[in-house]
C-alpha cells in the first residue's frame, strides 16, 4: 500500500522515520523550507536585515541552501573556491559549472563570487599538497585549511553577517562522533551550528542545515529539480569521515533518529551545562603578513603554506570575479 501525505493525502514522495511524517512531491519542500527556517531562528542565526554569505561547492546541500535562503528572501551571496582538482573526472571544473548554471538558469540576480586558487595563490590544490606535504598524505587537511581560510576572508572583509555552511545532520553527527572517540575536548567545546565571531577578524558561522538528514536534501534538490555533483570529491574515498557515516547508518536503520537526539541531545546537554568541555583559548596576534588573527607565532598556517612561493596577485584581495 503506498504511503500518503499527511497534508494532502496524495502519494508520499518522502517518509521520514524519525519524525514519522510522509510528505508528497509539493509538500515536501514546502515542509523543508519551513524547517529551515526554524532552525535559523532557534539558534539564532542571522535574520533578514544582514547579508549572508553563502559556501557554495556544487553539491547537493550548499546548493539547496543557497536555494532555500533566496527562497525565504534573505539577502544571500554565493561564494564558491575553485580547488583545481581534477581527479580524472574533471572534478572542480564541473563543481564550478553547477554553481555558474544554477545562478544563471535559477537565480539570475544572484550574485556568485569565484575565488579562484590557483589564480590567486598560484597553485592548485593538488601542487600546494605535493609541495608541502611531499607526497606523504592525501590534501584534505591542506585542502580544509585553505577553504576555511578564504570563506572567512571573504565574508568578514565583505562585511557579511554570517558565512553559511551546507553541512547536514549526517555531516555533524559524523564529526561529532569523531571528536568523542578520540576526546577533541576543544573541539567539543565548539561544535554547533553557530560559531560566533569571537573576535574581529573572524566571521560568524553557521549551518542551516543541521538538522537534516542527507537524504533529506537530497530529496529536496531532487525534488526543485536543482542540477547538482553527484560526485565526491575523488580524495574522500577512504576517509575515516565516511566510515563513521557508514556505522552510524547502521544504527539509524536500526533505531530511527538516533543521529538527531545524538546530535540534539549534545547541543542541549553542553547548552543547559549538564556537560563542559575546557576550551583552548590561545592566545591570538594578527599574522605578521596577512593580518588574520593567529595563534602561530609570526605568520599564520595558511600563509606559511605561501611562504616559499610568491603569491602570483596579493594576498590581500581574494576576490577574482563576481557573476550575475
Ligand atoms: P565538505 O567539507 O566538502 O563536506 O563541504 C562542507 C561545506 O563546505 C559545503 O556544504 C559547502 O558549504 C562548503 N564548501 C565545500 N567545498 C567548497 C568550495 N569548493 N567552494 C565553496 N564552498 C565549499
Ligand atoms: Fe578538498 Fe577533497 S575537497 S581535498
Ligand atoms: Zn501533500
Ligand atoms: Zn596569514
Amino acid at each position: 500500500m503506498a504511503i500518503r501525505c499527511r497534508k494532502c493525502g496524495r502519494e508520499a514522495a518522502i517518509m521520514m522515520r524519525q519524525h514519522r511524517l510522509a510528505l508528497c512531491e509539493e509538500h515536501y519542500p514546502e515542509w523543508f523550507v519551513e524547517q529551515t527556517e526554524r532552525t535559523i531562528r532557534m539558534f539564532r542565526m542571522f535574520d533578514r536585515s544582514e547579508r549572508v554569505l553563502v559556501a557554495v561547492s556544487g553539491g547537493k546541500d550548499s546548493l539547496s541552501l543557497w536555494d532555500v535562503l533566496l527562497r525565504l528572501g534573505y539577502a544571500a551571496d554565493g561564494l564558491y573556491i575553485g580547488l583545481g582538482i581534477d581527479g580524472g573526472i574533471r572534478y572542480s571544473d564541473q563543481s564550478y559549472e553547477k554553481c555558474r548554471r544554477f545562478v544563471t538558469e535559477r537565480w539570475p540576480g544572484a550574485r556568485l563570487i569565484v575565488v579562484d586558487v590557483k589564480e590567486v595563490y598560484g597553485e592548485t590544490i593538488p601542487e600546494v599538497a605535493a609541495r608541502t606535504l611531499r607526497g606523504r598524505d592525501k590534501p584534505c587537511a591542506v585542502c580544509g585549511l585553505i577553504k576555511r581560510y578564504i570563506m572567512n576572508r571573504v565574508a568578514y572583509d565583505g562585511g557579511y553577517a554570517a558565512l553559511a555552511t551546507g553541512h547536514n545532520l549526517d555531516d555533524e553527527v559524523a564529526v561529532l562522533f569523531g571528536n568523542v572517540m578520540n576526546w577533541q575536548v576543544g573541539y567539543l567545546a565548539r561544535q554547533g551550528p553557530v560559531l560566533p565571531a569571537s573576535r574581529p577578524g573572524f566571521a560568524r558561522k553557521v549551518k542551516p542545515f543541521c538538522r537534516f538528514y542527507e537524504r533529506e536534501t537530497a530529496a529536496y534538490a531532487l525534488l526543485r529539480g536543482i542540477d547538482y555533483i553527484y560526485d565526491e570529491c575523488p580524495y574522500a574515498e577512504g576517509s575515516t569521515s565516511i566510515a563513521y557515516k557508514e556505522w552510524l547508518a547502521k544504527l539509524e536503520e536500526e533505531r530511527p533518529g538516533t543521529k538527531l537526539r545524538f546530535y540534539l541531545g549534545f547541543l542541549k546537554a553542553r547548552e543547559e551545562g549538564q556537560i563542559r568541555f575546557a576550551t583552548d583559548e590561545a592566545e591570538l596576534h594578527a599574522c605578521e603578513k596577512c593580518g588574520q588573527p593567529t595563534s602561530a607565532p609570526g605568520i599564520c598556517a595558511f600563509c606559511r603554506l605561501w611562504e616559499k612561493r610568491r603569491p602570483a596577485r596579493a594576498v590581500a584581495a581574494p576576490v577574482l570575479s563576481t557573476e550575475g
